[in-house]
């Protein structure tokens, strides 16, 4: 397994291996891995000939330089998991300065509105960065698929949106979300919680899969004010959005209409730390 830490690097390694990898599966991430990264990074070394992984904790898609500067980076520990995963696997870590060479700045995208919802209405500019960097990395790796954990539902959505902009012939895969014990979503974030605030945020999950349990019985508003009050009752989660939305559309709704599909979606802080989980209803 090579770590390449630039892009000329990534790309004459890739021409060099063309017969061997007639199909590339691409997994970008910011790194500090966990079983939910490495579930994707063994679907698509299962599908592909070989796997390309990026580690680049992403400046422009950040809103807060403090969640930028506090997020987690341990790229040797997440080298070493890497290497137990079966498969042609090629490590891209690259630095700020090779992927943008010029300025760190975003392309604004018009993603038909999908950005305007939840994510993109509380983290400014967030999907511009998310964006920007996929397409330097998708015309990096020319994957054949990219995969893309459901944990960020709408930015699944952004990136199939992104592709069609772009034209990039690659194929989006959406892969299940992984979860603790506890069934908190796993995710990088979750190392900077306390074992007291891992163990108040599994009211996360509890709560989303009591909305999925009553969805048929309950209105819609009912199902809020039954968010509304599991999370009054703990004060130390801040219930940053829950909403109830149609799938395509990521719209919120405030009735149930026949053959549509729903998904409910939640932000939530702990201490600092935000936390984003989602479900699906029918
Ligand atoms: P990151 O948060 O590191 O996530 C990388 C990929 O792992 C994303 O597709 C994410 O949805 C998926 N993932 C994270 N937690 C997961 C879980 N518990 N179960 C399944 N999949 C999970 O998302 C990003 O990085 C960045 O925005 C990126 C796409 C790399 C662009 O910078």
């Amino acid at each position: 397994m090579k770590i390449h830490h630039s892009s000329n690097s990534l790309k004459k390694s890739l021409l060099h291996f063309t017969n061997e990898c007639k199909s590339v599966g691409f997994v970008p991430t910011m790194g500090a891995l966990h079983k939910g990264h490495l579930s994707l990074v063994e679907q698509a070394s299962n599908e592909n000939d070989c796997v390309v992984v990026s580690i680049f904790v992403n400046p422009t898609q950040f809103n807060n330089p403090q969640d930028l500067e506090k997020y987690p980076r341990t790229l040797e520990n997440d080298i070493a998991l890497l290497k137990a995963i079966k498969g042609k696997i090629f490590i891209f870590s690259p630095k700020v300065s090779d992927l943008y060479p010029k300025n760190i700045q975003s392309t604004d995208y018009d993603y038909s509105g999908i950005e305007n919802e939840m994510e993109g209405k509380h983290r400014k500019g967030h999907f511009n960065g998310v964006g920007t960097v996929l397409n330097i990395l998708f015309r990096t790796v020319k994957p054949t698929k990219a995969y893309f954990g459901e944990k960020d539902f709408q930015q699944l959505q952004i990136v199939k949106k992104l592709v069609e902009i772009e034209k990039l012939p690659i194929s989006i895969i959406g892969c299940s979300i992984i979860r603790e014990k506890n069934g908190l979503a796993m995710s990088s974030r979750n190392k900077r919680l306390t074992e007291e605030q891992f163990q108040e945020a599994s009211l996360i999950h509890k709560t989303l899969s009591e909305v999925q349990e009553k969805f048929n019985a309950l209105s819609i508003s009912e199902l809020y004010d039954l968010v509304e009050n599991r999370f009054s009752n703990q004060p130390n989660l801040d219930l940053e959005y829950f909403e109830i939305a149609n799938e395509k559309t990521l719209k919120s709704v405030s009735v149930k209409r026949k053959n549509v599909t729903y998904r409910a979606f939640i932000a939530v802080f702990s201490g600092g730390i935000r936390l984003i989980d989602n479900i699906a209803l029918n």
